[in-house]
């Protein structure tokens, strides 16, 4: 549904792009689509597709539903070399009938490392969104050691061409800190908040060592966590994803 709203927007601004000259838009420098960069395309606004959804009369309590959401970026920047652009297709690889990109991505967390994760919140009436992190810890970790998971400044799709540490977007709260404790633990993490459709949800999992304002003995502990997580697997044993409760 969405995908189509944007698509629509997308051909509607090609087909004005090729109207000749009797377009409602004068071709001059001030011709506002002369200036839509791909970047504007991909933060589209899309209209709601849900027109009237909210008066249809629903039981209340709403039934109990839920969907597994995924994040749509997965990416990671590097503290201590700031303007690294990560590659954001490493899996890639070419066949005979052209290039695959597989879907997993690699979440990295370690002291100088943190991932980034992009979500947008889908569907009518699933508005009460709940952030689960799960994952082992490697067997050899033998310290304890704390995660913490920040809220990032998310309006606009993130950019995994030029995305670095310094582009990065400012973290907006800091939502929470997870243990981690001993080798080969599993480590279960959730929190719950409301979340409208179609909004873009950024977070940002990080060593809690990594900001110059957290105490020197988080600085001094190793820590690292790292994983690859695809889409397909609807209740990951490791991943970070959102399960959206029905709220009508
Ligand atoms: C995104 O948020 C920032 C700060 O909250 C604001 O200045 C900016 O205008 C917003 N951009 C959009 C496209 O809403
Ligand atoms: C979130 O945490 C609670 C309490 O720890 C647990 O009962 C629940 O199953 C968790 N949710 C998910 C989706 O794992």
């Amino acid at each position: 549904m969405s995908c189509c709203n944007l698509l629509c927007a997308v051909i509607g601004i090609l087909l004005v792009l090729r109207l000749p000259h009797n377009s409602p838009f004068p071709k001059t420098n001030s011709d506002p689509l002369a200036f839509i960069t791909p970047d504007q395309i991909r933060n589209l606004r899309r209209p709601s597709p849900y027109i009237g959804l909210e008066s249809i009369p629903r039981p209340v309590p709403p039934i109990p539903r839920s969907l597994v959401n995924f994040p749509q970026i997965i990416a990671r920047v590097d503290a201590r070399q700031t303007d690294l652009v990560f590659d954001d297709d490493p899996l890639r690889y070419m066949t005979n009938m052209g290039m695959v990109s597989p879907e997993e991505r690699k979440v990295h967390v370690s002291n100088t490392v943190s991932t980034l994760f992009q979500f947008r919140a889908i569907d009518f009436g699933m508005e009460s969104c709940e952030l689960v992190i799960r994952f082992t810890t490697p067997e050899f970790k033998m310290n304890s050691f704390p995660l913490s998971l920040y809220r990032l400044e998310g309006n606009s799709t993130l950019n995994t061409k030029i995305l670095s540490h310094n582009n990065r977007p400012t973290r907006t709260g800091h939502v929470g800190d997870i243990q981690v404790t001993s080798s080969g633990h599993s480590v279960q993490w959730n929190t719950t908040f409301a979340c409208h459709w179609d909004e873009l949800l950024l977070f940002e999992l990080t060593c809690a060592g990594n900001d110059e304002e957290s105490p020197k003995k988080y600085q001094d502990t190793r820590c690292e966590v790292e994983w690859w997580q695809g889409k397909k697997d609807k209740d990951p044993t490791n991943g970070v994803f959102i399960v959206q409760h029905a709220t009508v």
